[in-house]
């Protein structure tokens, strides 16, 4: 083990088992991620698996994901949502339907739906409102991951009764997003993760692993900045060509350098709740296992109905894509147990980290 590596590693994991954890350093960020040879990388991975267990013990939380709408007014040059491709077969759920399938969901005793969509203006602050009221009624915890929208629509949503907002940083290099999000800034998304955090969410971020023209160091910069945010939730996952896109004949990102991120996440942001990723299960066949193993303590099954599911194609051949949402649940218990872990019963809120969390939105960059 090289002497830096074992620093870094010795460092993050004293300051990962402290009350109030600091942000590390970017540079031990960054050669904690340079983990090579087998022993390196089984240091980080057993660290991760041991301050994943101290800080949010061994449950893992279902979170039922719902994508109601692969409408997108976007672009983005990875995603198959992007509004260029002519490809894909449009579909727009009605919000009584919404509602409906939340009802569904809720009698499969699932404790927290994600509602997901592209960026579709066609659902607006009161119809979205309305669909949120009527899903608080039934006791779940909700989610929204709706993209970039007004500070008006978020607060509005905020009072109607969402919990959560997850809007993934996607890459922090500021000239590498105007690239792949054209008409969008990295400072544009990162103003609705202060909004949302100013407005009380809990508050999920995330990023990509291997996006063309990535490097090591935006990796460690994005983990810093999630970690700097206070984000409640951090979801990671390898970038995977879509052929239907602009880069679908660039390369698919590493297996393990996406469960090196996860991990180093966890030691970065020991309170996060980290989902293994439907992205990572999808290049590889026990990626969602291994991520659990390695910091990982959430699973978001996809409960759309399969029709619509197969329609929402970010990338190619996401898995258990003919899987219906009952099965799925009784799949993914399964496999969660033969890990020796257990399904939360509760909300999974995120852990009490209020008074930084607020400290931050005040005050903040
Ligand atoms: N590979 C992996 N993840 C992708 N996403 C979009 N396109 C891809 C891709 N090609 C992720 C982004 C986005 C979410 C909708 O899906 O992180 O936030
Ligand atoms: Fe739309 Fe999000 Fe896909 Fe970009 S990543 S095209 S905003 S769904």
């Amino acid at each position: 083990m090289r002497p830096s590596f074992k620093k870094a590693l010795q460092r993050a994991a004293i300051n990962a088992r402290k009350l109030r954890p600091t942000v590390l350093y970017k540079e031990d960020i960054l050669s904690l991620l340079t983990a090579s040879d087998g022993k390196e990388m089984e240091a980080l991975f057993n660290e991760a698996d041991e301050v994943r267990a101290f800080w949010v013990g061994d449950e893992v939380h279902l979170r039922a994901l719902l994508e109601f709408s692969n409408y997108c007014i976007r672009d983005c040059l990875y995603c198959g949502l992007r509004a260029s491709n002519v490809a894909l077969k449009r579909y727009r759920m009605a919000p009584e339907k919404i509602v409906e399938l939340a009802r569904k969901i809720k009698s499969m005793d699932f404790n927290t739906i994600v509602l997901q969509s592209g960026e579709d203006f066609a659902y607006d602050r009161d119809t979205v409102s309305w669909i949120i009221r009527e899903i608080k009624k039934m006791g779940l915890a909700i989610t929204l991951s709706l993209g970039e929208r007004e500070f008006e629509d978020y607060r509005a949503w905020k009072e109607a009764g969402a919990h959560r907002y997850l809007l993934k940083l996607e890459t922090s290099d500021t000239v590498l997003h105007a690239r792949l999000r054209p008409g969008r800034t990295f400072e544009d998304r990162f103003q609705c993760l202060r909004w949302l955090k100013e407005l009380g969410y809990q508050t999920g971020s995330g990023n990509m692993v291997g996006l063309p023209g990535q490097s090591l160091e935006t990796i460690a910069n994005d983990i810093a900045l999630m970690a700097e945010l206070r984000v409640d939730m951090a979801g990671i996952g390898p970038f995977i060509p879509n052929p239907e896109t602009p880069l679908g004949d660039c390369p698919q990102g590493d297996i393990w350098m996406t469960l090196k991120a996860v991990a180093v996440a966890r030691l970065a942001m020991p309170w996060a709740h980290l989902p293994a990723t439907t992205a990572t299960g999808t290049i590889h066949p026990q990626g969602r296992e291994m991520a659990l193993q390695r910091g990982a303590n959430v699973v978001m099954p996809d409960v759309t109905p399969v029709e619509n599911r197969k329609e929402y194609r970010i990338y190619p051949n996401k898995m258990c894509l003919f899987d219906e949402a009952d099965h799925c649940r009784t799949c993914i218990e399964g496999k969660i147990r033969a890990l020796g872990r257990r399904v939360a019963r509760g909300y999974g809120h995120a852990l009490a980290f209020q008074d930084q969390q607020t400290e931050y939105a005040n005050g903040g960059r």
